[in-house]
């Protein structure tokens, strides 16, 4: 009889199970459905970055065992992103470590920094790898509420004494997933300070740093005084260059925090393959006017999404970030249900909100991943309902 461990089993379920088997069974009777449930870009990587992996691939130095925390020249070049985009002077060799995306670093970091019986501090709403890595940690996570009336932000002066105290990492990730929420330097600098006076690793996650439009540009919490005394912040390609499926990202802060991911990552993997580190380079160095170019796009997809949301009468500010809409259910309904509605009248996939926590009820997650003819044609169809 096969067990498995308690850690295993103590995983929250899998909510969103019920959604994606009706959206599977619809698919097989031909319904045309519209997929606005994905995080996952829809365009291309772009062309210089393939044609910049090919040449690697040709290189048989490529092919060995890469380096465990990341080619110099892939950190050399984060370094120079950093410094570019946010202002920031780091330290390629103590201060980056290159990860197989970031997904990989985030579900790593617990295990150099939480013992038994140890909190993490997780926003919830949120994406479940900050607590699922704390439970495969034999951490536990505790849940830091976004609310709408605090613009999606964790309200720290809730966080019970006890808490805090045995708190040894907190997670936030603006611009955010699921929420669209952005982040301002006065926030960092609290969630900074909290860190500070309580001993507790700040894990910030910019995944979506470069995903911003109308003019946003969002920061980095180590452009703050004192971030580099208490954080690391995760970078991603993923949604930066359309690169999901290429597994690459960093992570950077204090050079301590670092090599403590280091000395696990050293031991679970063996770093991410160099040629993909090579052609992420040029992802990096083009990364401004690629930016432009999909903050284009995602704008025209939000706009004609929310044009939608409107006229079915759902009140919401236009997200400046991420490419995903948090839009209230309207009416009294679970967003579970509302999910299905949308699914069963209109052809429509969004994510339920309860999927990301407990504190996302009475919310849907519209990924803007499909083309604004698509959406519009969503659009319509929840006109008619
Ligand atoms: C908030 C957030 N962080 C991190 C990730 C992981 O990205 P990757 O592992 O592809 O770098 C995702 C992916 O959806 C995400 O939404």
């Amino acid at each position: 009889m096969i067990k498995y461990a308690d850690r295993i089993t103590s995983l929250p379920p899998y909510l969103f199970a019920e959604v994606d088997r009706e959206k599977h069974q619809k698919i097989k009777e031909g319904v045309d459905i519209i997929d606005l449930g994905v995080g996952d870009p829809d365009m291309p990587t772009p062309d210089y970055v393939i044609d910049s992996l090919c040449k690697a691939a040709h290189d048989p130095e490529t092919h060995q065992y890469p380096s465990y925390s990341g080619s110099t020249v892939f950190r050399d070049a984060a370094v120079e992103w950093m410094k570019k985009r946010f202002g920031i002077k780091l330290d390629a060799e103590k201060e980056i470590i290159t990860l197989i995306g970031s997904k990989e670093g985030i579900a790593h970091i617990p295990s150099a920094f939480v013992n038994v019986g140890d909190y993490t501090l997780c926003p919830n709403p949120a994406y479940p790898v900050y607590s699922i890595g704390t439970i495969l940690a034999d951490g536990t996570p505790y849940d830091m509420p976004l609310l709408a009336e605090n613009g999606f932000k964790p309200d720290l002066a809730k966080i019970p004494s006890d808490v805090a105290k045995k708190a040894k990492m907190l997670f936030i990730n603006y611009p955010n997933n699921p929420t669209a929420a952005t982040a301002d330097k006065k926030f960092f600098k609290e969630v900074i300070d909290f860190g500070k006076d309580h001993g507790t690793v700040i894990v910030h996650d910019n995944a979506y740093s470069e995903v911003t439009y109308d003019g946003y540009n969002a920061p980095s919490i180590l452009e703050v005084p004192g971030a580099m005394d208490c954080c690391i912040e995760f970078h991603s390609l993923s949604k930066t260059s359309n690169m999901t499926g290429w597994r690459i990202g960093f992570a950077t802060g204090n050079a301590e925090i670092v090599t403590g991911l280091g000395k696990v990552k050293m031991n679970v993997d063996s770093g991410a393959f160099l040629a993909v580190q090579l052609a992420a380079i040029d992802a990096l160095r083009h990364s401004d006017t690629f930016k432009q170019k999909m903050s284009k796009i995602y704008r025209e997809r939000r706009d004609a999404l929310l044009v939608g949301l409107y006229a079915m009468g759902i009140e919401m500010e236009k997200p400046k970030a991420t490419f995903y809409v948090w839009a209230p259910v309207p009416g009294k309904h679970a967003s579970i249900e509302y999910a299905k509605f949308l699914l069963e009248k209109a052809g429509i996939v969004a994510t339920p909100g309860v999927g990301f926590g407990k504190y996302g009820e009475g919310y849907v997650r519209f990924s803007l991943t499909r083309p604004v003819e698509r959406i519009r044609q969503a659009v319509e169809r929840m006109k008619d309902l």
